[in-house]
């Protein structure tokens, strides 16, 4: 067993993890990134399938994001628009095919005035939380008992606009069914985002994404720490005391004065902790789980749908596939479409064939751009629930209750043990900007512990 010493040991090579290892090094201090997996990157991940370029993990960039906009920039990593010109389309309850322009789906006149409120009082609920403190809320704990989909039900009784409304939180961004996380989790969601109506664009959401791939920013910050990432050493065990920590792969261990745990919050009960974690933290993290989605690609030899008129966004709320667009990759001719099957839905799927599981989703994709969406000449299925250092995507939510019961303690540090990742993130919550905010913040304050001491 082979043995370092450094100031800070960092668990995880995701942008969280490496953003952190980035700040402390420009802060002057020594660091040393443990990573399970035999790539950086966790969450991100560009890859080359059967000669097409697809983001197996996160991709979009939207506007306010300015964490990962800077990052972006400080790595030279240029960005391009998604394709959006043309009509989208929506599928009613009965699968009637309807076109439209803007963000309002065309529905029936009464159900669009039902969207139009529901959308008005989230903006105004949204406007009154504090992403970095939703559970000092002064309804936290009422809206934290409610599950989203009952809150729903207590707005309308226009079922295709509480459909509509839960899909975006639900299929579209926790990846849980609207029963099984409350209202101020979706409050959060939104607020993280700066508002309900910026999750309900998917102009601004899914605005921009990065040429040669979001991955990109991993890769660079991992190359500017050279030596100091260590690839394929999972993190077993932390020893760790008020003094510092060491933390003990198969084959090397990190003496520490502080261990950055930058690994979903699912698996940091993974890890063997001697003395064990305080029974708070014990707790909370079996508050949180992962959502659970399929994004699926599919590379057709032309983007034929542009041909005809369409942007390639399409949504509805009664498909096995809830969203898609087009994700043609920058400079290729070809034409690719990405779709998401989720939560229950995608475990519906799971219990098929491969093959009988392609065709339902093809089919599916069908119903939206015509027959021609059933022959892709690439297609490929990102299945992170099988992962064994993610275990779902896109991230984690805590369970009904658990936001206002726990959320203040979530990223509280355990003596030398900081956490960071975006599962923990105010602003940017669930995404890239996130994980690189929570890096940063994570970073200063250790640097700041640090200056106290030397007081
Ligand atoms: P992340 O999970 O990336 O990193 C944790 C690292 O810790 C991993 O590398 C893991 O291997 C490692 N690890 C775990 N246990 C360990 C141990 N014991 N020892 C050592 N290492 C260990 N976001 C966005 O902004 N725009 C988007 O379009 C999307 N879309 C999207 C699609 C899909 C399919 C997914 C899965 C996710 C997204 N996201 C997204 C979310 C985004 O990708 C995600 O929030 C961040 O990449 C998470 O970064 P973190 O560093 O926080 O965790």
């Amino acid at each position: 067993m082979d043995s370092i010493e450094r100031d800070v040991v960092i668990v995880g090579a995701g942008a969280s993890g490496l953003t952190a290892a980035t700040e402390l090094t420009k802060a002057g201090l020594t660091v040393a990134v443990l990573e399970a997996r035999d790539r950086v990157g966790g969450r991100l991940w560009t890859d080359d399938i059967d000669g097409a370029t697809l983001e197996i993990g996160g991709q979009w960039v939207s506007p306010d994001q300015d964490a990962l906009i800077e990052t972006l920039a400080d790595l030279g990593l240029e960005t391009y628009p998604r394709y959006r010109d043309g009509l989208n389309v929506y599928l009613g309850a009965n699968g009637e095919r309807r076109t439209f322009e803007g963000e309002i789906f065309p529905v029936a006149p009464a159900t669009e005035r039902e969207i139009v409120g529901l959308i008005e009082r989230l903006d105004a609920l949204v406007a009154e939380i504090d992403p970095e403190a939703p559970w000092k809320h002064p309804q936290a704990k009422e809206l934290d008992e409610i599950s989203f989909r009952r809150w729903l039900e207590t707005q309308t009784d226009d079922e295709e606009a509480r459909r509509n409304i839960g899909m975006f939180i639900a299929g579209a961004m926790l990846t849980k069914p609207a029963h099984a996380f409350s209202a101020l989790q979706a409050l959060l969601m939104a607020a993280s985002a700066g508002s309900f109506s910026n999750l309900v664009d998917a102009d601004f959401i899914l605005d921009r994404r990065v040429k040669g791939g979001l991955q990109q920013v991993p890769l660079l910050l991992a190359q500017r720490l050279g030596d100091d990432v260590h690839l394929g050493s999972p993190v077993r065990t932390v020893r760790w005391d008020e003094e510092g920590v060491t933390a003990i792969t198969d084959t090397l261990q990190v003496k520490a004065r502080f261990a950055v745990l930058a690994v979903p919050p699912v698996l940091i009960s993974r890890i063997s902790y001697e003395p064990p974690l305080p029974r708070r933290q014990q707790q909370l993290h079996q508050h949180l789980s992962m959502g659970f989605v399929i994004k699926v690609h599919a590379v057709y030899e032309t983007p034929f749908w542009r041909e005809a008129g369409y942007s390639g966004t399409a949504f509805s709320p009664f498909e096995l596939v809830h969203e898609a667009y087009d994700n043609s990759y920058h400079g290729d001719p070809r034409g690719t479409l990405v779709g998401f099957v989720s939560d229950e839905a995608a475990d519906d799927v799971f219990r098929l064939s491969p093959e009988e599981r392609k065709a339902r989703i093809l089919e599916s994709l069908s119903h939206y751009y015509g027959e021609q969406a059933l022959n892709p000449v690439v297609y490929y299925e990102s299945d992170w629930g099988s992962e064994e250092w993610t275990r779902g995507a896109y991230a984690a939510s805590f369970d009904m209750g658990g936001l206002a019961r726990y959320g203040a303690d979530l990223r509280k540090p355990v003596g030398p043990i900081h956490f960071s990742c975006s599962d923990m993130a105010g602003k940017g919550y669930q995404h890239v900007d996130g994980a690189i905010r929570v890096g940063r913040e994570t970073a200063a304050a250790i640097v700041q512990t640090l200056a106290g001491a030397a007081r």
